[in-house]
């Protein structure tokens, strides 16, 4: 049914741990998306290591939350403030999207679209249709656009959050920049200002806010650096959820804290958006090793 995409040895829709997945390849970079969710589970620059950090116990599929890789949460980031009932991270995480197109271009890097609109399932949880795009770049860099169309005829508002896990070698050789004087929604503890890079000895699960550029992962353990870079996003998330935590949640290792860190890009708290009936809003985010 995905025939149309292959591209021999570069480009073929996969199938593998019960879910089905885009698997592309070119000369910069090799990735990997799972189409229930348009979850980017895998991205390799070519010569280097892994970027993600995606749990060995993560379940796939329609219906199932991924644990680790890139989660896109929509049309609300963390609990619904109006029922919090509703699922954690909004509902097309787990819904299947639709392949639209795979185009290599000129620049030996790939584009892939893909994409969700409401259906009777999604309005039952939010009554509003919309369409939603994500569009992947691989490339030398991993970069991800995330494009809201209210195709409704009343207004909305969203957050969102593309819930990046990054791998990294060792949590405690790892330091965060760009959040210098920021302050920040603690989740767990009480708010406070950063002052100079982060680092993490226990669970982190912070929203800062006004943080419009992005920010650098330092891993001394890895010997590299990720650099982040987004736009259209104010706030920014921080999450490792340590010891406890990583012990309480079924799909994630007890020791699985010690080499991942989430730095998500989002609309979160106050910079949630309101989105006219036929307007766009577009969030992106980017990733590169250095
Ligand atoms: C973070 C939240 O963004 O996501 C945390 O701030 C939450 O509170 C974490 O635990 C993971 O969420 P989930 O729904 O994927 O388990």
């Amino acid at each position: 049914m995905y025939e149309q995409f292959t591209i021999p040895g570069r480009v073929a829709v996969v199938e593998h741990d019960g879910a089905q997945f885009l698997s592309v390849k070119n000369q910069l970079a090799e990735a990997e998306i799972c189409l229930a969710g348009a979850h980017v589970t895998k991205f390799r620059p070519a010569g280097q290591e892994e970027l993600l950090w995606m749990s060995p116990l993560s379940g796939y599929g329609v219906g199932k939350k991924i644990r680790g890789g890139v989660p896109v949460c929509w049309p609300w980031f963390s609990k619904n403030t109006e029922n919090p009932d509703l699922p954690m991270h909004g509902f097309i995480r787990t819904m299947l999207w639709q392949l639209d197109s795979v185009k290599e271009l000129p620049d030996g890097s790939t584009d892939a679209v893909l994409s969700i609109r409401d259906s009777e399932e999604s309005r039952a949880l939010w009554n509003h249709k919309f369409q939603l795009l994500l569009t992947v770049n691989i490339g030398s860099a991993l970069t991800l656009k995330l494009k809201t169309v209210n195709t409704d005829d009343q207004p909305f508002t969203i957050g969102q959050a593309l819930h990046t896990y990054f791998r990294v070698g060792d949590i405690a050789a790892v330091s965060i920049d760009g959040f210098d004087g920021k302050s920040c929604l603690n989740k767990v503890g009480d708010d406070f200002t950063q002052r100079g890079p982060i680092v993490i000895d226990k669970e982190v699960d912070e929203v800062f806010h006004d943080v419009p550029d992005g920010a650098v992962i330092h891993d001394a353990s890895l010997k590299r650096d990720i650099v982040i870079t987004k736009g259209n996003s104010r706030t920014s998330v921080v999450w490792n959820p340590w010891i406890a935590k990583s012990k309480s949640m079924a799909d994630f290792p007890d020791d699985g804290y010690l080499t991942m860190v989430c730095v998500e890009t989002t609309n979160a708290l106050e910079d949630v958006r309101v989105v006219q009936p036929g307007e766009t809003l577009e969030m992106t985010t980017a990733y590169a090793l250095r």
